[in-house]
């Protein structure tokens, strides 16, 4: 709980106006959506408003949030950084901060992600990943020019990251701009799902038709690991993820993980990759890397790739970089992020808030309304029957306002209901929301009978 309550300069009315004048919010139809919450101050697993209402994050603040809202420790390590160095070129010059967090991150992934590049954000961190594989294959003369995705998977809005998001559905204006990209379905299941190796194996009869045709001319395959996100917080078993690194290994195809979701232990691991048993040739990773403090990302990729851009001539060189590049506020934060795992044992933690969330939603898998329970690690899912299913399910709408209401910030993909909460969230908090999610069940609008028969998630 905050101790002292923020004292604004001017009044809550006038730059709640000023937010109506001047500014476009992300993600957000304003002709039709509510006004904006205020929110003045943070603290561990809870927002603020300028009245002292309070909610309970229950999506991390799009899932940036790890060991809590103003965590002490990171809000301490930026300030003393600042007082330091800000920021620096860093093409041509180092700092300690980037430099050690370089070296903590690498001993915390899988063996052989030796070598890892800055960058701003998510879409930053997979438009480096793109191109980072094609100019390896490039820079050793093969016209390796195709990029492999999964159905469903999101990437990021940036023109490249959209290209293999494209088939998440969210950027049809942007059509004719994307480059062409191939995917193969992913395996979405569930708890009880008797469906799960039928469509592992067709998900992968697809791959291999695909990596026999089209293999050698294929640069890499982008996927979010264990879980896809946007897409409705999709998940698939950790032995088909293994079985598509094998095949892509065969083939000669790059595999890019996706993790900047799934890092900094939203499935149970520090990363996916590890729940997955699988070691990748790139990672994207952002979001957790701050605690959520600060925009950083770090794409880290095994070092032959890295030395196939090392030469005599530029033109081998990856010429890309970003004006704020290994911010050493960012790395300061992150250092202190990263090392809050271990400190706090937070991976234990997430274990006992996956079985909260086990218990809880198997308590909920029979509900009439309920599809597709799923959790792991510390995000817990589930489909709500609906008349539009899709992310924009009216049902999503009626249930961010139920829980607004109630001091609940949770955010439906649509009628895709899930839990993703920062890892400092009590027993009992957790509880709570769970409690609202049961309510919120026995009041939704009612849906056609037709429409109880399911929906593919
Ligand atoms: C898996 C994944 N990749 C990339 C991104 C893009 O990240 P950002 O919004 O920081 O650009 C997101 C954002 O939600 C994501 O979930």
């Amino acid at each position: 709980m905050i101790q002292e309550k923020p004292s604004p300069a001017f009044a809550t009315e006038e730059w709640l106006q000023w937010d109506e004048r001047h500014v476009w919010h992300p993600f957000t139809q304003a002709g039709t959506a509510p006004p904006v919450t205020p929110i003045v101050a943070a603290r561990g697993a809870s927002l603020y408003g300028p009245e002292g209402q309070s909610y309970l994050d229950l999506i991390s603040s799009w899932w940036v949030i790890t060991h809590g809202h103003g965590h002490p420790r990171i809000a301490l390590a930026l300030a003393q950084q600042a007082m330091i160095l800000e920021q620096v070129v860093f093409a041509g010059f180092t700092h300690p901060p980037a430099a050690q967090l370089a070296a903590k991150l690498v001993a915390r992934l899988p063996e052989g992600l030796s070598r890892l590049f800055f960058s701003d954000n998510g879409s930053t961190a997979v438009e480096v990943a793109l191109k980072m594989a094609r100019q390896y294959w490039y820079n050793q003369g093969k016209r390796k020019e195709r990029f492999l995705a999964f159905q469903g998977g999101y990437h990021g809005d940036t023109v490249g990251a959209m290209s293999v998001g494209g088939s998440s559905g969210f950027f049809e204006p942007f059509r004719s701009l994307l480059f062409p990209v191939d995917w193969v379905p992913f395996p979405a299941t569930w708890q009880g799902d008797a469906q799960v190796d039928g469509k592992e194996r067709e998900a992968l009869h697809a791959l291999d038709r695909y990596l026999s045709e089209h293999g050698s001319s294929c640069a890499a395959c982008l996927m979010e690991p264990l879980v896809q996100g946007a897409a409705g917080m999709r998940m698939c078993r950790p032995q088909f993820v293994q079985q598509v690194a094998e095949r892509l290994r065969a083939a000669g195809v790059l595999l890019i993980f996706d993790e900047v979701m799934t890092g900094f232990g939203r499935t149970g691991t520090l990363f996916a990759c590890q729940r997955a048993a699988t070691t990748p040739d790139i990672i994207c990773l952002s979001k957790g890397l701050t605690g959520g403090f600060l925009p950083m990302s770090v794409t880290v990729c095994r070092e032959e790739i890295y030395q196939a851009f090392v030469g005599d001539s530029f033109d081998r060189a990856f010429a890309h970089g970003h004006s704020f590049t290994a911010n050493p506020l960012g790395c300061a934060a992150a250092l202190v992020a990263l090392a809050l795992f271990e400190e706090e044992n937070t991976l234990p933690r997430i274990a006992q808030l996956e079985a909260i969330h086990q218990a809880r939603v198997t308590a909920l898998a029979d509900h009439p309304r309920v599809r597709y329970p799923r959790v792991v690690g510390s995000i817990a899912a589930l489909d709500i029957v609906a008349d539009d299913a899709g992310y924009a399910s009216r049902i999503g709408l009626f249930l961010r306002k139920f829980f607004l209401e109630r001091g609940f910030l949770l955010r439906p993909l649509g009628n895709a209901l899930y839990l993703l909460p920062p890892y400092c969230i009590s027993d009992s908090e957790l509880h709570q929301a769970w409690d609202c999610v049961a309510e919120a069940l026995h009041q939704l609008p009612p849906v056609t009978a037709s429409e109880m028969n399911g929906q593919p998630v």
